[in-house]
């Protein structure tokens, strides 16, 4: 059942998976995942997924999915990484409860102007927003630069402060050594700066997001939620393991020409995934 995001977040005892999905058998399988650990989740879309497959035609996928085999459980749906007040909008018309707007890559003060701006038209729509401080890279030079100068990318303590405040923002995704993508995934996820998080904590009190979740160790991403992290972003795992099933589908079954049963096994172990990582961040 979809149900505005304030509602699952103010619940969550631990953290809240935020699952990013791209078609109909990856949505079934986070939503069922999500059922079979009986717990709430954020099902969100990127920009990139919006030109893919239309923002109406996948919205209608998810709020389907979600008031039929996600009935049993309360389900948020997100905009993750908007780029322009655009994509903000046309998600907030289509009854998306919390939107993010990522100037992360902008000036600090770009980016609190940009943010500001898309609080300001969400609030007025019961919207919730999530913005970014810090550089959550992505792809092979992210990820070695961040192991090289992890400062230039760690989000600053003091500027989340004023930028929570200037902003109004409701929850902020922080950098603190996470990496998206799956370069991190051949090369071991880097590890996460902790005391950073523990610093940030004590600055601000909204829920925390982090980006780039996959690969990173059950053990630090235990901790970071014992530090306050409250939102965790999962996509690459989705796609490694929807890809890998689809391979292995592909092979075993040769001559097969039904693509619902080419593409059962992918529903599959996008389920499995998501169970796993439910359990991890409900623990
Ligand atoms: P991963 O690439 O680590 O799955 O991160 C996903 C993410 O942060 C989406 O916003």
């Amino acid at each position: 059942m979809l149900v505005h995001f304030r509602k699952i977040i103010e619940k969550t005892k631990r953290a809240l998976g935020a699952f990013d999905t791209f078609n109909f058998e990856i949505t079934r399988g986070i939503i069922e995942g999500a059922v079979q650990e009986k717990s709430s989740i954020i099902v969100q879309i990127t920009p990139k997924t919006m030109e893919y497959a239309g923002t109406e035609t996948i919205t209608q996928i998810i709020k389907s999915i979600a008031d039929n085999q996600g009935r049993g459980i309360e389900i948020a749906l997100h905009l993750d990484h908007g780029r322009t007040l655009e994509e903000v909008k046309q998600c907030i018309a289509l009854g998306f409860s919390s939107v993010m707007i990522d100037a992360s890559n902008k000036s600090f003060k770009d980016n609190i102007r940009l943010t500001k701006e898309a609080v300001k038209y969400a609030h007025h729509h019961n919207v919730f927003v999530q913005a970014e401080l810090g550089v959550v890279g992505r792809g092979k030079k992210d990820y070695q630069k961040m192991i090289l100068s992890p400062e230039e990318f760690l989000t600053d303590p003091d500027q989340a402060q004023e930028f929570v405040k200037k902003t109004k923002v409701d929850t902020l995704a922080i950098a603190i050594g996470n990496v998206h993508g799956h370069y991190k995934m051949e090369k071991g996820a880097p590890k996460l700066f902790l005391s950073v998080l523990e610093e940030i904590k004590k600055k601000i009190d909204i829920p925390l997001v982090l980006h780039g979740a996959s690969g990173i160790a059950a053990g630090q991403i235990k901790q970071a939620i014992n530090l306050g992290i409250k939102i965790i972003n999962i996509d690459t795992e989705i796609r490694m393991a929807f890809k890998k099933a689809l391979k292995k589908s592909l092979k075993d079954q040769k001559k097969e020409l039904d693509p619902r049963k080419i593409l059962a096994p992918t529903i599959e172990e996008v389920k499995k995934v998501v169970r796993n990582k439910i359990k991890i961040f409900n623990q």
